[in-house]
């Protein structure tokens, strides 16, 4: 990868393609990548002012599209929206089902003279 490589680019060249809808114009946001909490922005451009100016100052969060990789860096991608909602899914239904045990579990307790 050659220094100047955007994240976007960089992600779907290390066949980790992220799915966008602006072509790469900063203004669909589906390019979000976080700042790795270890290695921070070190190796990637500073901040564009379309960045700057769609997600504020001081974020950990950067946009693929815009930022470039100038060296070593790190970047944390974002989980396909896909596998996101069904995980979001799974997890509701665990605690639904963890909380429906427990009060079938209460109930029964209640029920039982001790
Ligand atoms: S690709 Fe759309 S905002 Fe980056």
């Amino acid at each position: 990868m050659r220094p100047g490589t955007t994240l976007l680019e960089a992600a779907r060249l290390a066949g980790r393609p992220i799915a966008v809808r602006c072509g790469g114009k900063a203004a669909c946001l589906m390019c979000k990548l976080g700042v790795h909490p270890e290695h921070g922005e070190a190796g990637l451009s500073r901040p564009t002012p379309q960045e700057r100016h769609k997600l504020g100052e001081g974020v950990a969060t950067r946009l693929g599209c815009q930022c470039r990789a100038l060296g070593d860096c790190h970047a944390v991608l974002p989980e396909d929206p896909l596998k996101a909602a069904v995980r979001r899914q799974l997890e509701r239904q665990a605690e639904e089902d963890d909380d429906s045990w427990l009060r079938s579990f209460r109930m029964k307790d209640q029920e039982e003279p001790q």
